[in-house]
C-alpha cells in the first residue's frame, strides 16, 4: 500500500531542493501553510450507527462537471519542472480517476493539449481553467477565449492573490523565475499581452466586484471564486453570479496570518445557504480530512501539493495513486461514519477532539 507520505518522500528525494522547496514552502514564517494541515487535525468525527446499506455512492454535481469525485485536483503552477510529463500526466490521471482537474493559467503545458490528454484518457472528463485577472482586461478575455476553445467546462478566478505572497524559501533559494527552458505556454501570443511575459503572470490589484459580474456575462462557463475566506465576500460572490466558491488561502502561499481555510468553511458554508457549492482546499491530506470538509459544508475539496508530490514521484500513476488513495480512504471512512453518501455527512458529526462541537 503506497500512502501520500510515502509519495511525498519519493519526491523529495527525486527533486532539486530547490524545485521540492517552490511546492513545499509558503508565504512568511508558514505559519498558515503549517496550520491547514493542523486544523484538520483538530476535528474527530462522531458516527452514526445501525444507518443500513452497503454500497456507497461518493460522486458529486459541480458546476460544468456532473457526477464528479469529491476530490478535485487543485491548480499547482509548472508541472514540467517536477517531471517531463507535466501537466499532460497529471490531466490523464485526474481523468482516469473522474477527479475535476483545475489546470492553471500558470502551466508548462498550453490549456488545449492539457485538456486534450484528458480527453483521450476518459472522454468528457472535466477541466476547468484557472486564471487571475491580467492587468488588461483584454488579456484577461482572451485567456477566457482560450480555456473555451479548448473545452474547459469551468473557470476559477483566483482572488487572494491582488499581489503575488513572499515565498521565503524562494527568496532564499533565488528562485523567482523559471528555469531556461520552460515557459507559461498559456501566455503565448496573447493578444494585449507585453512581450516578454512568458514566465511571468501579471495579476491585477485593481480587481473589484463588478469585474466579476462582467466576467460572468462575458462567458458561458460557470464561473467559481477561488480564494474566498469572509463569509461576506462568498455573499457578494453568489451575488455578483459566481457558480461556486472555493475556500482557500492558497495553501498558505499568500498571506500567512490568515486563519486555517478549514476553520473558515463554516461560516462560509452558512452564508452561502446551499445556493451553490462550496469547496475548500488547503492542507487535505486523508480520507477523513475529506469526511469533515463535507460534513463543515463542503461540496468538494481540493488537493494541491499531494497531487505534485505524486507527480513528480511517479508522473501519471503516481497522480493516480494519489487520487485513488484518498477516494478509498474517504469511502472506507464514510463507511466507518454509518453514510452512504456525501449527504449522509452532517454538521454535527464534526466534532473538536474533545467530542465537542
Ligand atoms: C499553488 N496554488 C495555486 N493556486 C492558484 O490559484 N493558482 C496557482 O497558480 C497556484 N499555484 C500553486 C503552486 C504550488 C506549487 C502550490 C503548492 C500551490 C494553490 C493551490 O491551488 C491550493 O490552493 C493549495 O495548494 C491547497 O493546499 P494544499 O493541498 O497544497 O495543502
Amino acid at each position: 500500500m503506497t500512502t501520500l507520505r510515502d509519495l511525498h518522500d519519493l519526491a523529495r528525494g527525486t527533486l532539486d531542493p530547490v524545485r521540492y522547496d517552490y511546492v513545499a514552502g509558503g508565504a512568511g514564517e508558514e505559519r498558515v501553510l503549517t496550520g491547514n494541515e493542523r486544523a484538520f487535525d483538530r476535528y474527530r468525527l462522531l458516527p452514526r450507527v445501525l444507518s443500513g446499506g452497503e454500497a456507497r455512492d461518493t460522486r458529486v454535481d459541480l458546476p460544468g462537471a456532473p457526477g464528479a469525485a469529491p476530490v478535485v485536483v487543485a491548480p499547482t503552477a509548472f508541472h514540467r519542472l517536477m517531471h517531463e510529463d507535466g501537466e499532460r500526466a497529471t490531466a490523464r490521471a485526474a481523468a482516469a480517476e473522474g477527479a475535476v482537474l483545475v489546470t492553471g493559467v500558470a502551466s508548462t503545458t498550453a490549456v488545449a493539449d492539457v485538456v486534450a490528454a484528458a480527453h483521450g484518457r476518459a472522454a468528457g472528463a472535466a477541466v476547468w481553467f484557472q486564471l487571475y485577472a491580467h492587468p488588461r482586461a483584454e488579456v484577461t478575455r482572451a485567456l477566457v477565449r482560450r480555456a473555451e476553445d479548448a473545452g474547459c467546462t469551468g473557470l476559477v478566478l483566483t482572488v487572494d492573490s491582488p499581489v503575488f505572497g513572499r515565498h521565503t524559501r524562494d527568496l532564499r533559494n533565488g528562485f523567482t523565475d523559471l528555469p531556461p527552458g520552460y515557459a507559461a505556454e498559456n501566455m503565448r501570443d496573447l493578444p494585449g499581452a507585453p512581450p516578454g511575459a512568458l514566465t511571468d503572470i501579471p495579476m491585477s490589484p485593481s480587481l473589484t466586484w463588478p469585474d466579476i459580474a462582467a466576467l460572468v456575462r462575458d462567458t458561458s462557463l460557470p464561473v467559481l471564486l477561488k480564494g474566498v475566506l469572509h463569509p461576506a465576500d462568498a455573499l457578494l460572490a453568489v451575488e455578483h453570479g459566481a457558480a461556486g466558491v472555493i475556500v482557500s488561502n492558497h495553501g498558505g502561499r499568500q498571506s500567512d496570518a490568515v486563519p486555517a481555510a478549514v476553520d473558515c468553511l463554516p461560516a462560509v458554508a452558512a452564508a452561502v445557504a446551499g445556493r451553490v457549492p462550496v469547496l475548500v482546499d488547503g492542507g487535505v491530506r486523508r480520507g477523513s480530512d475529506i469526511a469533515v470538509a463535507l460534513a463543515l459544508g463542503a461540496a468538494a475539496v481540493g488537493v494541491g501539493r499531494p497531487v505534485v508530490w505524486g507527480l513528480a514521484a511517479q508522473g501519471e500513476a503516481g497522480v493516480r495513486a494519489v487520487l485513488a488513495a484518498l477516494r478509498e480512504d474517504y469511502d472506507h471512512t464514510l463507511a466507518l461514519c454509518g453514510g452512504r453518501r456525501n449527504a449522509d455527512l452532517t454538521r454535527d458529526m464534526a466534532v473538536r477532539e474533545d467530542g465537542t462541537w
